[in-house]
């Protein structure tokens, strides 16, 4: 299969914050690939502003060494790094006083995409705004981009969307959740919405319950100010999972364009009913290596590095039909997975010996991305009717070639959605905050009860409460495998 390259027109594109993880990791890692595959004309100009006083070459050296790093494997020609990087310059700045905006006003082009990423901590957000604003250096065809996490409660999301709404439209903002831009985030809707073989079905008349989960065996190295603070509710669940959850339960939108798709993921985050204490297990990690508490060096944190909830959407299409979502740190294996748990064939046919198998349709995020559906036959060979369930297995990679072995990442396709004015995979201010207006009395629960993270061993699967959320429901997880 042959990948198809839309070329976007010449743009200018500001990172501020250029020299830390995210911008030398992902944002310029991802313009680098898109780059090599062709998609920009000449004349493009990425910019790096962040307080750091770097002249040009010194900032292009840096560049250099994280694209070696980080994007080398898919794009080894020399003469493509060099050609990149006479696009990449640099203006020392500072957001919090008027040093070096002239000298961005002077580079930047007249009439062209202009878009300024915020790849800084979210109390510069508000200040970038205004010196955008206050500099001239919006147009009408500037936009900015906005990375998580968009606030830390619904008090500082509804203040930051006000601050952000005094400077730029909502047309005009990107918030990024970098799970949208996955590939196979996005197939989750081509898998729903380009077959007739799973609508039908995919309602509580069918489906028994969904499961989601976001296992990761990173630990939170590097993070672990801003973890301890957040903890997985704020750092995943709020965000990845509940975008998950919403492509997963949403109802088919008339197009998929930017307004139709996140009008009814909102329909969705605003039908979530308050989550019950009891349907909620935190974890915190412990030993095999350093436990969390010594991670962050903090003995009597009680953030937890894992949470499993149940939470239910009170509509016609799902009311009955519980979502089980669990996301945590340090755990067995780094995989994500969707299962959507079909009911049992109301009556056997077959009778009580044969064995029942419900079916299970699984959509593999990450990795080895894939989709799996168990179906029931009859097991080979004599011995009467007797039934087992085999999967009928489809890795992406396998199906659609070697060149798509290794899909691009989210930050690619973001990066050049903003370029070319797509805000479908982007959270819209409504949306943040309604996902946080589920969130915040979870978080009051706890804090007004002292709850206090249950432990689980690191490389686990996560405390065992976890498993009883299920058990006492007469179900159980699926296995979290690499
Ligand atoms: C980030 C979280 O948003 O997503 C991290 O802050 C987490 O804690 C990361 O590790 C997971 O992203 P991915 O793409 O590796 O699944």
């Amino acid at each position: 299969m042959v990948s198809r390259v839309i070329p976007v027109d010449p743009f200018d594109l500001v990172i501020f914050g250029s020299t830390g993880d995210l911008a030398q990791r992902k944002i310029l890692p991802a313009l680098f690939r898109r780059f090599c595959s062709g998609q920009w004309p000449d004349d493009v100009q990425i910019i790096g502003a962040a307080r750091a006083v770097y002249d040009r070459d010194a900032f292009r050296d840096i560049v250099a060494e994280s694209l070696r790093t980080h994007a080398a494997k898919q794009c080894q020609d020399a003469d493509a790094l060099s050609t990149f990087l006479q696009r990449v310059d640099y203006v020392p700045l500072d957001a919090l006083s008027d040093e070096g905006w002239d000298l961005l006003a002077e580079k930047l082009t007249v009439d062209r995409v202009r878009a300024f990423y915020f790849s800084v901590g979210p109390r510069l957000f508000g200040p970038l705004a205004e010196s955008i604003k206050s500099h001239k250096l919006a147009t009408k065809q500037t936009r900015i981009v906005v990375e998580k996490p968009f606030g830390h409660d619904l008090e500082s999301a509804r203040a930051l969307n006000a601050t952000l709404a005094r400077h730029f439209s909502e047309g005009q903002i990107y918030r990024i959740d970098h799970y949208l831009g996955k590939e196979t985030v996005q197939n989750l809707m081509a898998v729903r919405f380009g077959n007739m073989l799973f609508e039908p079905l995919w309602n509580s008349q069918y489906v028994d319950h969904i499961q989601i989960t976001v296992a990761e065996s990173v630990g939170i190295d590097g993070r672990e100010e801003y973890y301890d603070r957040a903890g997985a509710m704020r750092d995943m669940m709020q965000n990845h999972l509940m975008q998950l959850l919403c492509l997963i339960a949403m109802e088919p939108p008339a197009k998929f364009d930017p307004d139709a798709v996140r009008d009814e993921k909102l329909k969705v985050i605003r039908a979530l009913d308050p989550v019950e204490p009891h349907h909620i297990v935190r974890g915190q990690f412990e030993g095999d290596g350093p436990s969390y508490r010594e991670v962050v060096g903090n003995p009597r944190s009680t953030t937890e590095s894992y949470v499993a909830l149940k939470a239910h959407i009170s509509n016609w299409r799902w009311a009955g039909t519980p979502f089980y979502l669990r996301t945590g740190k340090r755990l067995v294996a780094r995989s994500s997975v969707i299962n959507v748990m079909f009911k049992d064939a109301p009556h056997s046919i077959f009778g009580a010996d044969a064995g029942r198998h419900a079916n299970v349709l699984s959509i593999r995020l990450q990795p080895n991305e894939g989709i799996t559906l168990k179906v029931t036959i009859k097991e080979p060979g004599p011995g009467g009717m007797r039934l087992v369930d085999v999967p009928l297995d489809m890795s992406f990679a396998e199906a659609l070639g070697p060149e798509n072995q290794d899909p691009p990442d989210a930050y690619e396709r973001l990066v050049m959605d903003v370029i070319r004015g797509n805000q479908t995979l982007f959270m819209r201010g409504d949306e943040v905050e309604a996902a946080w207006a589920w969130t915040d009395p979870i978080i009051a629960g706890w804090q007004a009860r002292g709850d206090v993270p249950k432990p689980y061993e690191s490389g686990s699967t996560g405390p065992g409460d976890a498993e009883l959320l299920m058990k006492r429901d007469g179900r159980r997880w699926q296995g979290i495998n690499p």
